[in-house]
């Protein structure tokens, strides 16, 4: 019997709210700054989806690649009978591990976005006679609570989302996923790795401009939801390496001197000729860090997977 069931545990105007405090808090800052879940809304994740299949954008395919290799692995070490996939957008690249998982009893896909459940739920289970699917509208981030499934629970956070939090909002999101684990539970988790600075570059600042499109997007999305006057032309999209902190950050430098108002905010913001505005961090790993900040949220790493040019990895990990 197949099954499609969708849980709202984001209420309705907990976002609106989320954006607002986020807006007043991020332009009111110096230097100023705005979060990078802002970018996604439709338009915003169709970017995202065209992102995904530019020539310098590795990430998607390396993590296929090692998805297709290894789902067999993951399922060999932890034959879930709950999959929670956390972010699961189009569920695209999860299809292997479903593949894999022979013994699965429930996925249960969460993400901000009810019709990206909606539409991947439904095909899910119609594909897949058998498979319920319990979809969950939340932020991951917050405090989550997951249906009454059977264990043992797979946790999966993939495309290297993890990075685009802070360290300190690290250490809090994987406390959050311990917290949702019994002994013997798992995470597998997806993080982009150091490499080539020219490389890392080229992948958030890419020739077509697409990556500039999707960085100008929240600047549209705060027009829209806050009636906010930004031109998003008067930016200008800049993607640097911060070699100390070994991320990439997305940045909007502003072309010339301007004010920008917020009306439901009340707020006229001033930019500066050349002022860079904060609008992504992207986090890249390496083994042993990953290992540690895992550890120290009671996480033991059990398996390392890379794709074969070693951009990307893959791990595994229990909870103990
Ligand atoms: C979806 C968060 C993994 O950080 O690489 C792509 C988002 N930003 N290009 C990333 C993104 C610019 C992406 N994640």
């Amino acid at each position: 019997m197949s099954e499609f069931r969708i849980t709202r545990t984001l209420p309705e105007d907990a976002m609106a709210a989320a954006l607002r405090a986020d807006v007043q808090s991020g332009l009111t800052a110096a230097p100023k700054s705005l979060p990078p879940k802002w970018f996604y809304d439709a338009y915003g994740s169709e970017l995202f989806e065209r992102i995904t299949e530019l020539p310098e954008y590795y990430p998607t395919r390396a993590e296929r690649e090692i998805l297709a290799a290894r789902s067999g692995e993951v399922a060999a070490a932890l034959p879930a009978r709950t999959l929670v996939e956390l972010g699961s957008g189009s569920s695209e690249k999860t299809r292997f591990l479903l593949d894999a998982l022979t013994g699965l009893h429930t996925y249960v896909p969460v993400d901000v976005s009810d019709s990206a459940l909606r539409q991947a739920g439904q095909a899910l289970v119609s594909e897949r006679p058998g498979l319920r699917v319990h979809a969950l509208i939340a932020d991951f981030t917050a405090g989550l609570e997951l249906p009454d499934t059977p264990g043992p629970r797979l946790v999966a956070f993939l495309g290297g989302t993890i990075g685009n939090l802070l360290p300190a909002e690290r250490t809090a999101f994987l406390t959050g996923v311990r917290a949702l684990l019994s002994p013997g539970d798992a995470l597998l988790l997806g993080t982009d790795l150091v490499k080539d600075e020219e490389v890392l570059v080229r992948a958030y600042d890419d020739t077509a401009g697409v990556t500039a499109a999707f960085d100008k997007n929240v600047l549209t999305v705060v027009n829209r939801e806050l009636g906010a006057d930004f031109e998003p032309d008067a930016f200008e999209h800049v993607a640097v390496w911060d070699p100390e902190r070994e991320w990439i950050e997305m940045r909007l430098r502003s072309r010339a001197t301007q004010t920008v108002k917020v009306p439901a905010l009340g707020l006229a913001v001033d930019f500066a000729a050349g002022e860079e505005m904060r609008t992504e961090v992207s986090a890249k790993f390496r083994e042993e860090g990953v290992r540690r900040e895992l550890a120290a949220a009671g996480l033991e790493l059990a398996h390392w997977w890379t794709d074969a040019a070693g951009r990307f990895a893959l791990s595994l990990s229990m909870a103990g």
